[in-house]
């Protein structure tokens, strides 16, 4: 099959989309989180489709993407009152809900949970191919499964040409890292994945946040977690990835006296000097951490390399949405860190 790129801009592209989700096939959309690979969430064929593409495990359940708040109804039953204040206060944006699931939302959607996860994007052109194509998109991050989600098209044309129809190209995404998940079908609200939308905000609207284990630490294989994608290896490239905290200079001093030929390190941009001679990458400024959720996806990507053998990471400390860069590279460490200021 031929892969199309479509540019989000392009009078048509919408339609045509929109099309191809109606008859069931596979199209990459955008939005200001990551790009989606997106089919028609309501049929079990199309679905599969996503999960055959991706290589994705069957017990991992996928995010419904609507146009508009009002449309959880079709989906979602025993909505409570906080869906509607994050929906108000968040809504289009990089914030998924967790609510029980109407029977329309077929098995395939929900990997058989009783739950559906929605959420609305911020990307113009990808509301209006939900809205044309008069379904919700079923969308898990773009890349194969494992991969570093694909933050551009070119990632996405990257893992999937010629084994999707088409690509919306809508240009980098803005923030770069995957929406934050709450989920709301129990007693408190439980923060599942973190996002755009910060541990901060989400308090700010509703008094009160579980952070879920699985967002602190790693997951037992055999564990049930509440977002079963949550326990797998993930966002990682080919090589192994060391974290190193600790002060600029002690942590450059710790990588520079183990670093080899093979590795690599990958850093903010305020650290590049440290790092002469070792053919460092930045991945943004610390001083701003929304650079560094821009910046990550495509800076692992490059870093995908099976010529390299170990890459040594800095990683971002402290709240806002510093704390989804760190939930992600952690992740992608598999978290292995080492404290540069006691190791010698
Ligand atoms: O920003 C995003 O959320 C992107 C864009 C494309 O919207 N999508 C995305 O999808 O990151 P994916 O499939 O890569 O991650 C979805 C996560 C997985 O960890 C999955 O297990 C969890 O959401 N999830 C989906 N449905 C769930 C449910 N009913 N209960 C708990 N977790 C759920
Ligand atoms: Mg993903």
């Amino acid at each position: 099959m031929k892969t199309q790129i479509l540019p989000a801009q392009q009078d048509n592209t919408a339609a045509i989309a929109a099309e191809i989700i109606k008859n069931n096939g596979l199209v990459a959309i955008p939005t200001e989180t990551v790009y989606g690979l997106g089919a028609n969430g309501l049929n079990e064929a199309a679905v599969a489709k996503i999960f055959a593409a991706k290589g994705r495990p069957q017990d991992n359940p996928l995010i419904l993407h609507v146009a508009d708040a009002s449309d959880i109804e079709k989906f979602c039953h025993s909505i409570p009152q906080s869906a509607y204040q994050l929906a108000e206060a968040f809504w289009p944006g990089p914030l998924t809900m967790v609510l029980p699931a109407r029977d329309t939302v077929p098995k395939c959607t929900t990997a058989g949970l009783p739950t559906v996860a929605v959420r609305c994007p911020d990307n113009a052109v990808t509301r209006q191919i939900i809205r044309l194509a008069g379904v919700p998109i079923a969308a898990p991050s773009a890349n194969l499964s494992g991969k570093p989600s694909t933050t551009t098209a070119q990632h996405v044309l990257h893992d999937h040409d010629g084994r999707i129809d088409a690509i919306v190209d809508g240009g980098p995404c803005r923030v770069g890292v995957e929406s934050t998940i709450v989920d709301l079908t129990e007693e408190r609200p439980r923060l599942l994945r973190p996002g755009g939308i910060t541990p901060e905000q989400l308090i700010s609207v509703l008094g009160d946040l579980v952070i879920d284990k699985a967002v602190v630490g790693q997951i037992n294989p055999n564990e049930v977690v509440k977002a079963p994608g949550m326990k797998y290896r993930h966002y990682a490239p080919q090589s192994e990835i060391v974290i190193v905290t600790g002060s600029r200079e002690k942590a450059a001093a710790y990588i520079r006296k183990h670093i080899t030929q093979q590795d690599r390190v990958l850093c903010f941009e305020e650290e590049l000097e440290l790092y002469k001679g070792c053919n460092p990458l930045s991945y943004g400024k610390e001083s701003d951490a929304s650079t560094l959720s821009a910046g990550l996806f495509a800076a692992l990507r490059t870093l995908d390399d099976p010529a390299i053998s170990k890459i040594y990471a800095r990683c971002p400390e402290g709240g806002g949405v510093a704390y989804a860069v760190q939930n992600r590279l952690k992740k992608a460490a598999a978290f292995h860190i080492i404290n540069g200021e006691e190791e010698g």
